[in-house]
């Protein structure tokens, strides 16, 4: 029996991995531990709630207004005795987070042998997205085990002199965790609000966007509702303090959006898939709102989702007002460019990715994912 622990923190780690936990319950000849870091508290509990994952072990580090000193070190102190005492033959961490980076280190320090799930994206600024482009090149020095959602993220870690055959290709996970969510019925008070016109659905919290440029991103936002009396905005926000206050300060009065509290998954995806179109800085949306055939405006200077990019569905916007400005009021004023931009893809995965690593993980041999 092999002993495989999985190790996460945040609302999209836990998203992208509860349905591989999941799997790997089935599997007779895996023991599964869950040890998640509490890096994300809310958010992260409503997520483990909905896939009905009970943690063996909570490291609850979170803390208002965190650093990444306070996360790293408190999760690198607290996790070796969860370590030193299970003995895992496996550690798997997810993607890009300092919950990630900083378990595959402790691993490392212990010589228990790291899986990389969502391995191999790439922007190659390590400030760009900032930490998470450093986090996950990390971990790719460490693992063992390389889970790449897509083709092209394998090539970036066989080019990076990654052994081939510790790559597999597996799809996205959560392109699993999408396949029960969306439903033709799907009701919430503020789809009603919104009614015929057009939903323009919000996301926004990256680190490198904090401060000045998460302002321009807002005064945008702002300029093009003013302009469009059929848009309605709703912007489910972060918890992050410092987002709250920068979105209080440039859209507070403004009554063609509302700013909700976070909602969770199974309401997140019913609202992509009803939206006219989603501004983002996240990168989980950039894989989900392609699969529903609606276009993602992602307000960032690089993405590790070329994907996306190459099959049309997303546009890389950067943070400036002016570049927001227009490309936001042309997707509402030209529908030739609209429709160019609207249509269902799927580059991430087809819904497999879970089978195919508890698969690698208990039999040692897989079906790789060949689209994309
Ligand atoms: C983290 C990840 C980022 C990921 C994002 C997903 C790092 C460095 N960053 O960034 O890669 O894209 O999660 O959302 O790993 N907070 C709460 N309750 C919660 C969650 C957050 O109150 O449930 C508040 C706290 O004040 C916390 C702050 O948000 O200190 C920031 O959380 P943190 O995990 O440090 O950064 P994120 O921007 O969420
Ligand atoms: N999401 C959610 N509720 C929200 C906003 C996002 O459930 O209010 C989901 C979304 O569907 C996606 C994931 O959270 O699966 C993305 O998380 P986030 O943007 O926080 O992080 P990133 O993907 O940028 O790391």
């Amino acid at each position: 029996m092999k002993k495989i622990m999985l190790v996460f923190g945040t609302r999209p780690e836990a998203i992208k991995i509860c349905p591989l936990v999941n799997e790997l319950k089935t599997r007779k000849g895996i023991q599964t531990v869950v040890c998640v870091t509490g890096q994300h508290r809310q958010m992260l509990d409503s997520v483990l709630e909905i896939f009905n994952v009970k943690p063996d072990y909570d490291l609850s580090i979170m803390k208002e207004g965190q650093t990444l000193f306070d996360i790293t070190a408190a999760i690198l102190e607290k996790i070796k005795a969860v370590l030193e005492k299970e003995k895992p033959d496996v550690v798997l961490v997810h993607g890009d987070t300092s919950t990630a980076f900083v378990s595959a280190l402790a691993c490392f320090y212990l010589q228990i042998p790291v899986g990389h799930v969502e391995a191999g994206l790439r922007t190659r600024n390590i400030y760009s997205p900032y930490p998470e482009e450093f986090n996950r090149q990390a971990i790719s020095i460490i693992s063992r085990y390389n889970f790449a959602p897509t083709r092209l993220a394998a090539d970036n870690l066989i080019n990076e002199g990654k052994d081939p055959s510790s790559v597999y290709i597996t799809g996205n996970t959560v392109i699993d965790a999408m396949q029960h969510t969306v439903r033709d019925d799907y009701r919430h008070p503020e789809l009603d609000w919104v009614g015929d016109g057009k939903l323009i659905f919000i996301t926004a919290h990256r680190r490198e966007n904090l401060g000045e440029p998460m302002h321009r991103m807002f005064r945008a936002i702002r300029r093009v509702l003013g302009e469009h009396p059929e848009c309605r905005a709703v912007y489910p926000i972060h918890m992050n303090p410092a987002v709250r206050r920068a979105a209080d300060e440039e859209l507070g009065g403004c009554d063609r959006i509302h700013i909700i509290e976070p909602i969770d998954v199974f309401d997140c995806h019913n609202f992509e898939a009803r939206c006219y179109l989603c501004l983002t800085d996240s990168g989980g949306i950039q894989e989900e709102c392609p699969s529903y055939g609606k276009p993602v405006l992602v307000m960032r200077d690089t993405t590790e989702r070329p994907e996306g990019l190459r099959a049309g569905t997303l546009r890389l916007v950067g943070t400036d007002e002016e570049v927001i400005y227009s490309n936001f009021t042309e997707l509402l004023e030209n529908k030739d460019a609209y429709g160019a931009m609207a249509h269902a893809c799927n580059p991430y995965g087809d819904g497999r990715a879970c089978k195919r690593i508890a698969d690698i993980l208990e039999l040692g041999t897989y079906e790789p994912w060949t689209g994309g």
